[in-house]
């Protein structure tokens, strides 16, 4: 069905910063309305996040441009195309466009559009959203095993102030059972958790992705410890029932060829702070580590696979891949990971993330689906991307609204599809 019109709008994202949001219409009457997120700790390769840069507003972190750019530039070019041909979509923005990292009109902007377009589609052809995702593209996925929940429950880094340089610990649902329950299991260890950092003497306030982060935490190794008790705690098994996932987003403590720990007031270089995250596999159940290493550190990285396959451990790129399809397959062709973290705004359109996607499975590696921390909105696109893909596991936050919004959409689509 055609696009009939195209508006967009400057609206607040969960850090009180604005985002956008689009809203695309078919000549049929039918309407997408989608809000994009963007990160904190962005790596430098991903899609440019275009802001005003007018500091007399929002602190030059407006979306007026992109507002502009959507109505006046993109709108006159996918008006008139067929919503059912995504792919013939996202290819002309991203033609015109023509930039490598969609610097031209913003990857916010182009990615609003292409959402909002595929969310109409799925309007009209009265599907849900991750159903005609898996149909358009094909995907092969026949929902028999959704995504499991990896829940953030501390961070650090650049997600909060004075805790861990590490910046997130997760405890991701292992085991077999429905994603209701495996939400559940991972909700009730973090509602522990908060017991256990409070009998640490650790204050329970919570940093962008509503998990917690605990101020003057004595070590970057300390989370292990006070997860594994909060587990057992709620009554479930470590490495059985509930594993434990970690994002160091290394590129953030990467200066000058070393390795900032300041929580331990320590700076490594890449080999001896392989030899602490070893120390590490060897003692905890750890399911997956994630940006072990600095998003260019491609040698090491190497070593870090080596390091993951003996302990077996996925080791998943973010900000090393970054959900693009041209570092994905150097990172194949030099066996430096294992799975790979999916943002739908790192590369700027669906038909790429889902190629990216596809790519990835072809090379048997696992897809995680992730929210991102500085800028969420209360949209659940990223979860029906997800299921239509067949990722292992959806990265989001424990509690805030933008976070539960994709809990909650989860346990929707399953309502639905195995009622
Ligand atoms: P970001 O962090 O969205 O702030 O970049 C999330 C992540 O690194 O996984
Ligand atoms: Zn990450």
């Amino acid at each position: 069905m055609k696009i009939k019109s195209v508006a967009a709008y400057e609206i607040l994202a969960s850090g009180g910063y604005p985002t956008v949001e689009a809203r695309v219409e078919l000549e049929s009457g039918f309407v997408g309305i989608t809000s994009v997120p963007y990160g904190a700790s962005a790596g430098s390769h991903e899609a440019s996040v275009l802001m005003d840069g007018d500091q007399a507003r929002y602190n030059g972190q407006g979306m007026l441009r992109v507002v502009k750019t959507i109505q006046e530039t993109i709108a006159p070019l996918v008006i008139g195309l067929d919503a059912a041909d995504q792919r013939a979509l996202d290819e002309t923005m991203i033609t015109a466009d023509g930039t490598p990292n969609k610097s031209q009109f913003g990857g916010n902007a182009i990615l609003a559009v292409s959402l909002a377009a595929a969310q109409a589609e799925a309007a009209a052809q009265k599907k849900p959203f991750y159903k005609h995702i898996a149909e358009t593209f094909q995907t092969g996925v026949d929902f028999s095993n959704l995504p499991s929940p990896m829940v953030v429950v501390i961070e650090g880094g650049k997600h909060a102030d004075d805790t861990t340089d590490l910046q997130e610990f997760c405890i991701s649902a292992v085991g077999d059972g429905s994603a209701a329950e495996k939400v559940r299991w991972a909700m009730e260890a973090y509602h522990a958790l908060k017991k256990v950092l409070k009998a640490n003497k650790l204050s329970t306030n919570v940093g962008n992705e509503g998990a917690f982060a605990p101020n003057g935490i004595p070590s970057n190794e300390a989370p292990f410890q006070y997860i594994l008790e909060a587990i057992k705690n709620a009554g479930y098994v470590a490495g059985k029932d509930l594993s434990i996932s970690i994002d160091a987003a290394a590129s953030e403590f990467y200066h000058d060829g070393k390795y900032d720990l300041k929580v331990e007031g320590r700076q490594l270089t890449a080999a001896e702070l392989m030899a602490y995250y070893e120390s590490w596999l060897q003692k905890y159940p750890i399911a997956t580590i994630e940006d072990m290493l600095a998003e260019d550190d491609w040698d090491n990285w190497v070593m870090m696979k080596q390091l993951a396959d003996k302990y077996q451990v996925e080791l998943i790129g973010d900000d090393l891949t970054v959900t693009n399809q041209e570092r994905l397959q150097k990172a194949i062709d030099l066996n430096a990971i294992s799975a790979i973290l999916i943002k739908l705004n790192q590369i700027g359109t669906l038909t790429e993330t889902v190629d990216c996607c596809m790519l990835a499975r072809k090379h048997g590696l696992m897809t995680t689906t992730s929210h991102r921390g500085g800028g969420e909105t209360n949209d659940a696109a990223m979860v029906d991307l997800a299921v239509a893909v067949g990722s292992r596991f959806i990265k989001v936050g424990p509690t805030r609204g933008e976070r539960v919004s994709k809990y909650n959409r989860l346990l929707a689509i399953e309502r639905e599809l195995r009622s």
